[in-house]
């Protein structure tokens, strides 16, 4: 059975968790391929609600396996704390394997996420400080340390020694900061090596063997498209690839084997940290939404820039990604509104813009040309049919689907599982 990914189309925080926990009980296996503990995925199901940053969301499933594969970056603390809190809470978690390739996100990365994020004052990325960036940095840098490095003791020792030099000479030369003790963090790698040695796998070699058995996988990105580090609004982006390529990379995945590119939208848009966003809203609509939609982060807890749909930046998405369906998610947040606005195209000096520019300043300039839809009163919340949709609320997706250039799969109108429209078989 094939692969499938089901891909963030916006700037992340899209619901990608829900998705994916709705559906990974018809999968095998779910598999994270970019990212570390940056994101933040929301599962809600039986057993309560589950904030996930880096095992995969569905492991909340009795049956399918949990895998973290070589792309993303791991912050072993994190993920150890992660596992107690679900297995605490009844979810088996023996299931789960890393990929031995996966780069650590070591002590000194968290530390210069914070430095790097103040030299930039006015023009901070506002990144998360999970030490995402500094950890992406040294694995092109080839000077990271993976999850099957911290397994060979006699190797590591020589090569932290060494690294851990030369980032206390930039934290106390540059920054003027405190140099990390090389005792405590070759303590921190020792503790970690056990740790991880129960988990850590060729992934690559497994998810091709549950392939072979004809099992059904599911690539479950992070972030989002507009976040990425080479299609999104650079340098306001991740440091990872959330977007299609990336998953193939960061899992020793080829395409042949991926079968369906799910892109998840929100109903509107929504941002956190800085870069443009130029369909984003300084009024009391956005306040209400982000009330209402309660937009605040899952990692950061920071409240989320909200905007109206951006129809430009969607066709953008499904360009780079190639989406065969489209998901939308959070459309009972627009519930009762009088009337809802999507930017089918952008502004700058009178000139009318139709593409997403690579140009962030261009971006910045970008003032959305908006189309105003008639709202709906009738209730969309938990609704599990297309035909009990408001007939506004329906044209309102079709335009969305005809913005982005993709027919909706699913139309997700809660948090929880069951609360959801299954439009047409995502599996084939
Ligand atoms: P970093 O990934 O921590 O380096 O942060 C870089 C940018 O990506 C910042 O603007 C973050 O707010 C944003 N970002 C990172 N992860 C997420 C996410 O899961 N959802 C939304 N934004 C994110």
């Amino acid at each position: 059975m094939p692969a499938y990914a089901v891909i963030g189309g916006q700037w992340g925080d899209e619901g990608k968790g829900k998705v994916i926990d709705y559906l990974a009980g018809d999968v095998d296996s779910v598999v994270r391929y970019a990212g570390g503990n940056n994101a933040g995925h929301t599962v809600v199901n039986e057993k309560g609600t589950f904030q996930l940053h880096l095992v995969p969301s569905g492991i909340c499933w009795p049956d399918a396996y949990g895998i973290i594969g070589n792309g993303v970056v791991v912050d072993p603390d994190v993920l150890v704390h992660e596992l107690t809190e679900i297995s605490g809470r009844g979810i088996d978690t023996s299931r789960l394997y890393i990929s031995e390739r996966a780069h650590v996100i070591m002590p000194y990365h968290v530390v210069l996420d914070r430095y790097e994020e103040e030299a930039r004052g006015a023009a901070a990325i506002g990144t998360t400080g999970r030490g995402i960036g500094p950890a992406y940095m040294d694995k092109t840098g080839r000077i990271g340390v993976r999850v099957g490095d911290l397994l060979d003791w006699d190797a590591l020792v020589p090569m932290v020694t060494k690294i851990l030099e030369h980032k206390n000479a930039i934290i106390t030369k540059i920054y003027g900061g405190e140099a990390l003790a090389l005792t405590d963090v070759l303590d921190k790698c020792k503790l970690w090596a056990e740790q991880l040695k129960p988990f850590a796998q060729p992934t690559e070699q497994l998810i091709q063997d549950l392939l072979a058995q004809n099992k059904r996988v599911l690539l479950e990105g992070a972030q989002g498209t507009l976040l990425d580090i080479d299609h999104g609004s650079y340098p306001y982006v991740t440091s990872s690839s959330p977007s299609i390529g990336g998953a193939c990379t960061g899992l020793g995945l080829n395409p042949q084997a991926i079968s369906g590119v799910l892109g998840v939208f929100k109903a509107y848009s929504t941002r956190v940290g800085g870069g443009p966003m130029p369909s984003e809203l300084h009024d009391g609509e956005g306040e209400a939404i982000r009330e209402k939609a309660q937009e605040f982060g899952v990692t950061t807890g920071r409240a989320r820039r909200i905007g109206w749909f951006d129809g430009v930046a969607g066709k953008y998405s499904q360009l780079v990604n190639g989406f065969t369906g489209l998901v939308l998610t959070r459309l009972d947040i627009l519930d009762g509104f009088k009337s809802v606005k999507v930017c089918v195209a952008y502004e700058v000096n009178g000139e009318r813009l139709d593409r997403f520019p690579a140009n962030t300043g261009l971006l910045a300039q970008c003032e959305p040309v908006f189309e105003e839809l008639p709202g709906w009163d009738e209730p969309t919340a938990s609704v599990t049919e297309l035909s009990q949709l408001p007939k506004n609320a329906l044209a309102y997706v079709r335009r969305i689907e005809e913005l982005v250039g993709c027919r909706a799969q699913i139309i997700s109108t809660g948090p929880r599982r069951d609360e959801t429209i299954q439009v047409e078989p995502v599996f084939v």
